[in-house]
């Protein structure tokens, strides 16, 4: 009775979903002939409506016990040149339809694998594939993680499409396409799945960091999770009022502490400027002492000639330090050089004093020197100017190599005091686990350096940390702007440290449980080396020739049919691609229910807003 009921399915089976048999076999790509009478578009079998055989869709090869699965990438027609067959029924028989399959996977105990373990033979059958078959090669969630539901094949209607946690997070990231394909939604989306998922779970707030770089501030407010639930900064490097109460990113000691960061922020030559920062960030706080004995050094100046103005522009710099301003002015005109003994002193008073009375005198003359309260940026500031003038008069560096130098720090520094605070090092951490870092009102020098000095300082510490169950997200939308490997308005030192940072990051930062989620509209500008080390991508559309190229020359597994639909998709319609997808496949992600959760990137409706 049971070996009836299998042989009589067996035949069901069989001559439903028989499709055809292999003819040609070269590499992954296979020919199949299609059995005549295969034309209508679907199949109603047992109550569930089966796709007949399309472009795109697939079918199941059978060798001996193997089941092997391919994807139909194109067919065409050749005329059936079988002379046996000398009296056709009709038409349709001169010619045979042969499809193009590129191999997939394989079944293995009813479960769909990715890759290839046996090539299919001449002659093999193939069959088409089951409703059954179908959801299990679009189950991507293995069944020890936990699956986020974030849309639904835009095909195959109906079919949802979940994603597991731990394959897409722990994972680096891409989502790339054109200007308003979806990127910044898609984004929003998979995060704020993660976060309702986890939202009361004390140990995913504990143990799992989120840092968004937003270049346009559409991750503020109640973007993603409400605001409540996350850090915003929302920096800007408008011009300071008094009393000003800005937000400012709070950046630890040992970041702002580092010569190389300094280096390249002031575009510091390599051969006096950078030994120079290098000497001089590593030394302690400048104090009112080392202010006067520097005075004092000025005045004596025995032996070197440096030009006697100097002493006042020192004075003149150092102003902004002190409680009161020096009277420089005063000094000036009571002030004479004495040429022949190579020495300063006051006219007329003091005409032939000697050094310590001439100090004394020079003191009373500015109102005394008292330094105030600084903050971690003017100490470093102080410790520059301080140090430069200290080695121009004792001989050991030159004016002519570092004042270049000088000029920029007195600008970019400004800027920098806008959008930072220094904390200590072992402020205790904060307890939301997402920060949004807002660069819409920031300048260019800031937008550029800005996620660098954060980004490093973060990976750093983490490196350092190296705790196994806490994990760092690094998420940057728009991130062309920090990593394209084509500028021409930043010095080449910049960007070789820019993109070695990042680069480091997307290669080794796995092992320390860093991972990087970046959103652009331009790939083909992002390295190819970033671009080839991600796991996981989001392909919305992208129309763009070498956009197109840089992210199919990399993605090696995209199939010819999903590349060649990228083009065209819809809106908020994207390819899943990478570790996380067995196959790749053209996916509607799905609506953030909340308008204040989406990303705050609407289209602008001209008409209402002129109504
Ligand atoms: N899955 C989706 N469902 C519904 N609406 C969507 C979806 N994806 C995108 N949109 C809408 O499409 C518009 C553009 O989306 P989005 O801002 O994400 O584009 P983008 O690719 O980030 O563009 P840009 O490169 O300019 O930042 C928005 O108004 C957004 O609300
Ligand atoms: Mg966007």
């Amino acid at each position: 009775m049971t070996n009836s009921i299998t042989t009589e399915s067996y035949i069901e089976d069989n001559s439903i979903f028989r499709v055809g048999s292999v003819i040609e076999v070269i590499g992954q790509a296979v020919k199949v002939r299609i059995d005549t009478g295969k034309n209508t578009s679907s199949i109603l079998y047992k109550g569930d409506i089966i796709q007949n055989i399309s472009v795109g869709g697939y079918v199941k090869i059978k060798k001996d016990f193997e089941e092997i699965i391919g994807k139909i990438e194109g067919e065409l027609i050749k005329e059936n040149k079988d002379n046996s067959q000398k009296n056709y029924i009709n038409n349709k028989d001169k010619v045979n339809r042969i499809l193009n399959i590129k191999i997939l996977g394989y079944l293995e105990s009813g479960k769909f694998e990715r890759g290839i373990k046996e090539l299919p033979l001449i002659e093999n059958t193939c069959f088409l594939i089951t409703k059954e078959e179908f959801n299990n090669i679009h189950q991507f969630v293995d069944s020890e993680d936990k699956p986020i539901k974030i849309g639904q094949l835009e095909f195959d209607d109906g079919v949802d499409i979940s994603l597991g946690i731990n394959k897409l997070f722990a994972s680096h990231i891409g989502i790339f396409g054109n200007t308003g394909s979806g990127k910044s939604y898609t984004l929003a989306k998979i995060y704020r799945q993660l976060f309702e998922e986890y939202k009361n779970n004390e140990n995913f707030k504990n143990k799992a960091k989120f840092i968004i770089i937003d270049f346009n501030g559409e991750y503020i407010d109640d973007a993603i999770i409400d605001e409540k639930g996350k850090n915003s900064y929302n920096l800007t490097t408008k011009a300071m009022k008094k009393n000003d109460k800005r937000e400012k990113l709070p950046i630890s000691k040992s970041t702002i502490e580092n010569a190389t960061f300094w280096s390249i922020f002031l575009s510091a030559t390599e051969k006096t400027q950078q030994p120079f920062l290098s000497r001089t960030i590593k030394k302690t706080n400048i104090s009112e002492e080392s202010v006067k004995a520097l005075i004092k050094e000025f005045l004596s100046n025995e032996s070197r000639n440096v030009e006697k103005g100097v002493i006042f522009n020192f004075l003149n710099n150092i102003n902004e330090f002190l409680k009161k301003e020096t009277k420089v002015n005063d000094l000036r005109s009571a002030l004479r050089y004495h040429g022949q003994q190579n020495t300063y002193y006051i006219e007329k008073i003091y005409a032939n004093s000697d050094l310590d009375s001439v100090f004394t005198k020079t003191l009373e003359c500015l109102g005394g020197i008292t330094i105030k309260s600084l903050s971690d940026i003017e100490n470093i500031k102080l410790k520059i100017i301080f140090h430069y003038y200290s080695e121009i008069v004792k001989g050991y560096s030159n004016i002519e190599n570092l004042s270049p130098l000088i000029k920029r720090l007195e600008k970019r520094i400004l800027d920098l005091e806008k959008v930072l605070t220094i904390k200590d090092d072992d402020s205790s951490e904060n307890k939301k686990n997402l920060t949004v870092v807002s660069l819409r009102n920031v300048n260019m020098d800031i937008r550029k350096m800005l996620p660098m000095l954060l980004v490093k300082e973060l990976y750093d510490k983490k490196k350092k940390d190296n705790n196994k169950s806490h994990s760092l997200h690094i998420i940057v939308d728009e991130a062309h702007n920090i990593l394209s490997s084509n500028s021409d308005r930043e010095s080449k030192e910049w960007k070789d440290y820019r993109l070695e940072t990042f680069e480091e990051i997307i290669k080794e930062g796995r092992k320390f449980n860093v991972f990087m989620t970046i959103a652009s509209q331009r790939p083909s500008d992002i390295s190819a080396t970033i671009i080839s080390q991600l796991h996981n991508y989001f392909l919305h559309r992208l129309i763009n020739n070498n956009d197109l190229l840089a992210v199919e020359k990399t993605i090696s597994y995209l199939d010819k049919v999903s590349a060649d639909s990228i083009p065209n998709l819809a809106t908020g319609t994207c390819i899943l691609a990478g570790l996380m997808a067995k196959i790749p496949v053209v996916i509607k992600v799905n609506e953030i229910k909340k308008i204040k959760n989406q990303p705050q990137s609407h289209n602008i409706n001209l008409i209402q807003g002129w109504e």
